[in-house]
């Protein structure tokens, strides 16, 4: 079962943070996990629609300038990282979930994209692209089909496997409050991957992993290696 990185180590850093990717790696995650917004030519690593929470700024990600953005403090001193720079922080052996928050113009996204990979050295197949947005991944595995999409779900229905396959996702990404042994058989079943956020109780991973999920989100890397690996 892949131990990916919830925002990067986000219990121990300060989360969609460069120090928190690093963190995660060395705690021996398989992968990380980080939120993005698209901002005018830029793809900037951030989780939430507002920017008191993480940074020392006040108001709306979407209403401040880039300059603006890339000033503020995300925790001990690291700014918002740009998506090629989050992208330098994956070793060879591992790869990265990129969730899609936010996406403004579909071409110049994957224009975007293309210049992150080139510019941080990093194979498109080491990246999975996740959104809630449906419509937004259906358009990327468009004109990208040698991408790898995960459809990302916070509940259980049997559409949920059905959409996921539509859109030819490879991965189901379940909130950890629906999963059930026969979701994971189903989609299993249909084909798909299945990776569950946010897991970070030990009772929970070995459940998971007994149920045979392919993968958990979580904010405590090392902890998971110990619960899942014994180390
Ligand atoms: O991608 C899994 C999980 O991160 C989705 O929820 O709110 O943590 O981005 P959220
Ligand atoms: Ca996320």
């Amino acid at each position: 079962m892949h131990i990916i990185g919830h925002r990067g180590a986000s219990r121990d850093r300060p989360e969609n943070t460069l120090s928190a990717f690093e963190e995660a790696f060395h705690q021996g995650a398989d992968a990380i996990e980080f939120d993005t917004y698209q901002h005018d030519d830029t793809i900037l690593v951030f989780h939430d629609r507002y920017l008191h929470r993480t940074t020392n700024g006040q108001g709306r990600f979407k209403d401040s300038s880039l300059a603006d953005l890339r000033h503020l403090d995300a925790g001990h001193g690291q700014t918002i990282p740009l998506l090629s720079e989050a992208l330098l922080c994956i070793p060879a052996d591992a790869w990265c979930n990129i969730e899609i928050k936010s996406l403004r113009d579909t071409q110049q996204w994957l224009e975007q994209l293309d210049k992150a990979i080139t510019s941080a050295r990093v194979s498109a197949d080491r990246l999975l692209i996740s959104s809630f947005n449906h419509h937004w991944l259906t358009d990327i595995k468009h004109h990208r089909p040698y991408l790898t999409i995960g459809a990302l779900t916070a509940s259980y229905t049997r559409n949920s496997i059905v959409d996921a396959t539509a859109i030819s996702a490879s991965t189901l990404h379940v909130a950890l409050d629906v999963i059930t042994p026969e979701y994971v058989r189903d989609a299993h079943n249909a084909g798909l991957k299945v990776y569950v956020y946010t897991v970070d109780g030990h009772l929970d991973m070995l459940e998971l992993e007994s149920w045979g999920v392919d993968g958990i989100f979580t904010n405590v890397p090392a902890f998971a290696r110990h619960v899942l690996h014994d180390e």
